[in-house]
């Protein structure tokens, strides 16, 4: 890719392309609404990635004290392995600092996203049976940033 990709706050203007790279990303998507309601909460961070100011990935987190819960990241699949998925990662640690732990679940059939999370230091630190509508496992990921003890 020749230019490089930013990462910006998210805003309500952008709940369609949030949407449509969801749409692309998962079987199950969030439906408008509910993206909608991410951009507009206070409890909620939602950062994108923009490249010549097109919405190319998201990432939306939910601050549960010291703990930075990720309840949702995409890239647009024409953009992927160009490392915005990491930056959109790394942008949400940094933003206000003092997080011990990032954590997240994830598919257990979904490779690229585990092996995503490998490369970015996750570990898996637990199991919730059937935790999808198909029955699937979700994997409970954690990056720990600093001891709490
Ligand atoms: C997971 C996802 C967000 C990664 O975004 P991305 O922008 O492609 O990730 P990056 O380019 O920053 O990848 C960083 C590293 O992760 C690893 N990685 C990422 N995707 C991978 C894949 N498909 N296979 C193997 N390793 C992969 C690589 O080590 C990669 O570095 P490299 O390209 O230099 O080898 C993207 O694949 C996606 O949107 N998937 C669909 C939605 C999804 O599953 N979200 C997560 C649900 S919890």
């Amino acid at each position: 890719m020749e230019t490089s990709v930013c990462i910006r706050e998210g805003r309500a203007e952008d709940v369609d392309m949030l949407e449509k790279i969801s749409r692309q990303s998962f079987a199950k998507s969030w439906s408008r609404d509910g993206f909608l309601e991410e951009l507009l909460s206070k409890n909620r961070t939602v950062w994108v990635a923009t490249r010549e100011a097109l919405v190319v990935g998201y990432l939306i987190a939910r601050p549960v004290l010291d703990v930075l819960e990720v309840l949702s990241l995409a890239v647009d699949p024409l953009e992927r392995r160009c490392g915005t998925g990491s930056k959109l990662i790394k942008k949400g640690i940094e933003s206000e600092g003092g997080w011990s732990v990032v954590q997240l679940e994830v598919r257990e059939d979904n490779p690229d996203a585990l092996m995503f999370y490998r490369s970015m230091g996750f570990e898996k630190v637990g199991r919730r049976h059937r935790y999808y509508s198909s029955q699937t496992d979700a994997l409970l990921l954690s990056l720990v940033l600093r001891s709490a003890f």
